[in-house]
């Protein structure tokens, strides 16, 4: 067994992901949250679980102590910036020899003056160059699973879709892509000096996808101008706004650019928006299939 791995944002959407895919590696892993039972539900004793708070250092020097290789990701917020540096400084006294950071989009970054997330992002990243550790910095591009529900809710529903981002492609990423990205650099400990900017194979416009929802599910879907994506809320006004600040960029092409880093790291193409729709949509392809079933129980 490989030497221990800290993963922060462990009980969340990418973090779960890394996770289980570092345990499968063999790697010791321990998880820092503030829902311990939450961690055992998901895990039971495949991992060690450190109680713990982003704003408490004493519990993330507990935390860290025999840590060898940290995997950073907290959400989007206005601390995001102060809880990140601090979790660096953290790691650095601890003597982790290296970090890999989930970091917010390309996009984001380099137009932090209209990005919130962004430019809390971007000061994370200098302040891991300032610290001189070993790291390697993802950004992915918007993922598949959270931008993409809205349009997912309204399929599954039988509606048209909804209009998004003033029909701007974007080369959108599925999290299981960058769940591996990341597994595999903190697993190899990769210093990468330049950030891994990931994106999925190809871009795609709200036409295409109606395009693809409607040969997967076999009945016209078309796009319903009147219709509001509905991203799921967020009770924080700061990361409410954050979202805003992504459509408004997103709407001017910014997120449509493709890179062949998935590819490069992994040595397979990302996962295709195609795979990815037909694997959403199963509970609406299954349905006929159902009622048929039914009627021959009676
Ligand atoms: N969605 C996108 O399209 C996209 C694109 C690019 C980048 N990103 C980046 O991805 C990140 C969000 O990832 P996600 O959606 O996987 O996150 P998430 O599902 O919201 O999970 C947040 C995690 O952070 C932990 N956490 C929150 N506050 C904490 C605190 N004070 N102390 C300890 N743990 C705390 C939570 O753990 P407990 O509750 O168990 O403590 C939870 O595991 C953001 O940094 C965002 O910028 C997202």
């Amino acid at each position: 067994m490989s030497s221990s791995v800290l993963v922060t944002g462990a009980t969340g959407r990418l973090g779960q992901l890394v996770t289980r895919r570092l345990i499968y590696s063999g790697d010791r892993v321990r998880v820092l949250t503030r829902r311990p039972d939450e961690a055992r539900r998901l895990w039971g004793d495949a991992v060690d679980i450190a109680q713990g708070d982003f704003q408490d250092r004493s519990s993330l020097m507990t935390a860290l102590n025999g840590i060898d290789r940290f995997f950073l990701l907290s959400p989007i917020n206005e601390n995001l910036a102060a809880h990140q540096i601090a979790l660096i400084n953290a790691a650095a006294d601890a003597g982790v020899r290296h970090i890999v950071k989930i970091s917010g989009s390309i996009w984001t970054i380099e137009n932090s003056a209209r990005s919130r997330a962004g430019a809390q992002h971007r000061q994370v990243e200098a302040h891991l160059v300032e610290r001189g550790l070993s790291h390697a910095v993802i950004r992915p591009n918007a993922w598949m699973q959270v931008s993409l529900a809205p349009v997912i809710a309204a399929a599954l529903a039988g509606n048209d879709l909804p209009a998004r981002y003033a029909g701007a492609a974007v080369s959108f990423i599925d999290i299981s892509d960058i769940a591996d990205v990341a597994a595999r650099t903190l697993h190899a400990g990769l210093n990468v000096s330049e950030p891994l900017v990931l994106t999925g194979a190809k871009a795609f416009t709200s036409s295409d996808i109606a395009g693809l929802v409607s040969a997967i599910l076999r009945r016209p879907v078309g796009i319903d101008p009147q219709a509001v994506a509905l991203s799921p809320g967020h009770d924080d006004a700061f990361a409410a706004q954050a979202v805003r600040e992504f459509g408004a960029l997103i709407a001017e092409g910014l997120a449509a650019p493709v890179t062949d880093t998935v590819e490069r790291v992994l040595g397979r193409k990302p996962v295709s928006l195609r795979r990815f729709l037909e694997q959403q949509l199963v509970p609406a392809k299954r349905q006929p299939e159902q009622a048929e079933g039914d009627i021959q129980w009676q």
